[in-house]
């Protein structure tokens, strides 16, 4: 019922019967590499050789969308969906491989509407998640929202793959806070919770963007934080102690209150012991002196401050305001890669000493670590698409950044490296890895008779998504059985087998 026609101009015609002209950008107007680039955040995704949009559609209400939708299956052009252009692999606004595809790109689509006394709030995908912390904390000091640390991170993608920061020990990941969807579906609907089926549901939470169709807008709950909260930053080298410390946290971390997340960022020969603490300087330093004394954790380290100033603190440092959560112009744009694992198991002690060899390395990138327990390891597997629950010790994202084209090199083979060197040592069978760091290396799909086959998906899918994988692919193959909504990475729809 899509029979192809060739002729692009039809995709746009039948674009432009719906859609304001000057929301719609073509291959040749001159607007278009400044709207392509303008989230663009990792420099290897911007260079000619990436297949790029023959169109950028910036939708600003969902009619909009729905037309994209509807006239791209008419005209077999494929739709990608950009929220904030955070995809470590591009694959928001970039293919792999040559293809004829348009980007549904929601810059434009960002309200937040917070509703104080319910406790809820409405947020479109295109809002960065800075915008949907400022706008919580100025309707109250003391609601917050447990997303990702960087606030200019599009809330499309990172609740469709998860989304967590430091909240994920008292509140868990982002999508199991959300109570209610928008969603664009292959046939053009818009559907919410009620129109949709309870596996669709369970999908777009968690189980990545692009797969389950476009979410227009989230709601969610809004959660309870108290009107100060302590932050701390305590570096610690090498000669200092870093390793017998990160030995001693492995296991102390993931063991803590809800209330304290301590995770670490370990950089070249220190190791960083950074913490968001819901309570007060008084209370927090008993409690470290009696669970973690090494760290010599005392007053001086305290930095109180309502909730919402801890966010610019922590992802960008003191000097970092509430301006920052707002500022959608964010110039740091790298080369870079990234890879993640989860550990399940503490690592030996000289586990640890050759990890601070690896980072000293030509070439070596940071890890970020960040503790698991409490609420996000008490949520069943099953209950979102997000698996990495109870037994998780902590996951390890390695991020390797460089600044010019060539230099690419020793970066690469770095990550590549010390992937290999952590192997024995981190989860197996699967090798799990956090949907919201994406990486390529786990697998591509295969595409077999215009579907992406089930079986190259499983590969990298059940790395992201262990048993829940299956039930993704089954959802998929109702939900989307000719697979329009897809990528290099999205779910596979599985419809022989159920
Ligand atoms: P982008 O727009 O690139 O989309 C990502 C994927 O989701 C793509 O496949 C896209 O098609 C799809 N998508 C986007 N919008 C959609 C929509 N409305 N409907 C359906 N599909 C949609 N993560 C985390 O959990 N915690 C953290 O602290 C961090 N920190 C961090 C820092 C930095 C600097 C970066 C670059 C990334 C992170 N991340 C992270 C990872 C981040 O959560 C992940 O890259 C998200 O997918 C980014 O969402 P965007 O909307 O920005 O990406």
């Amino acid at each position: 019922s899509y029979a192809p026609v060739p002729a692009k101009e039809d995709f746009l015609g039948c674009l432009m019967k719906e859609i304001p002209a000057r929301l719609l950008y073509a291959k040749s107007s001159p607007d278009y590499p400044t709207v392509l680039a303008q989230t663009i955040r990792n420099s290897r995704w911007s260079t000619p050789q990436n297949v790029q949009p023959l169109y950028i559609i910036t939708p600003t209400n969902a009619s909009h969308i729905q037309s994209a939708v509807v006239c791209g299956r008419r005209h077999s052009v494929r739709l990608r969906v950009r929220s904030g252009g955070h995809d470590y692999e591009g694959l928001s606004y970039r293919s792999e491989k040559p293809e004829k595809f348009a980007v549904v790109d929601l810059n434009k689509m960002r309200a937040v509407v917070v509703d104080g006394y319910a406790r809820t709030a409405w947020v479109e995908s295109g809002a960065q998640l800075g915008e949907l912390y400022y706008a919580i904390a100025k309707n109250s000091p003391v609601l917050a929202f447990p997303a990702g640390v960087c606030p200019s991170i599009g809330v499309g993608g990172n609740f469709a793959g998860g989304g967590f920061g430091m909240l994920l020990r008292k509140y868990g990941i982002a999508a199991e806070n959300v109570i209610d969807v928008k969603v664009v579906d292959p046939d053009g609907k818009l559907l919410d919770k009620s129109s949709m089926s309870a596996d669709h549901f369970w999908a777009v939470r968690g189980g990545g963007g692009e797969s389950f169709g476009i979410v227009v807008s989230w709601q969610v709950k809004l959660l309870p934080v108290p009107p100060t909260v302590t932050v701390f930053k305590i570096p610690k080298t090498v000669q200092q102690g870093a390793v017998d410390l990160v030995n001693k946290w492995q296991l102390v971390g993931p063991a803590l209150p809800g209330d304290l997340m301590i995770r670490v960022i370990a950089a070249g020969n220190t190791a960083t012991f950074e913490a968001l603490y819901l309570g007060t300087c008084k209370t927090l330093l008993p409690l470290m002196s009696s669970k973690f004394p090494e760290l010599g954790m005392n007053p001086y380290h305290c930095n109180e401050m309502p909730w919402i100033k801890s966010v610019p603190f922590i992802h960008l440092g003191k000097e970092a305001g509430l301006d920052d959560l707002l500022n959608r112009n964010n110039t740091f744009k790298p080369f870079a890669e990234y890879k993640s694992d989860y550990v399940l198991q503490p690592f030996p002690k000289p586990v640890w000493e050759q990890i601070f060899g690896w980072l000293a390395k030509p070439g070596a990138g940071i890890m970020i670590m960040d503790p698991y327990g409490a609420t996000i390891s008490a949520t069943p597997e099953a209950a979102t698409p997000f698996p990495h629950r109870q037994g998780v010790l902590f996951n390890i994202q390695y991020v390797n950044y460089w600044f010019a084209e060539a230099a690419g090199g020793p970066p690469l083979q770095w990550s590549k490296d010390m992937y290999n060197f952590m192997e024995p040592y981190v989860s197996k069978n699967p090798r799990q890895a956090y949907a919201n760091y994406r990486d390529i290396d786990l697998g591509r799909n295969e595409v077999v008779n215009d579907i992406s086959t089930y079986s190259s998906g499983k590969v990298w899918g059940e790395k992201y998504f262990k048993g829940n994988f299956q039930r993704l692919a089954i959802t998929k193959g109702k939900v989307d059985p000719q697979d329009y909504f897809r990528n290099e990475q999205s779910i596979p729809p599985l419809v022989e087998k159920y």
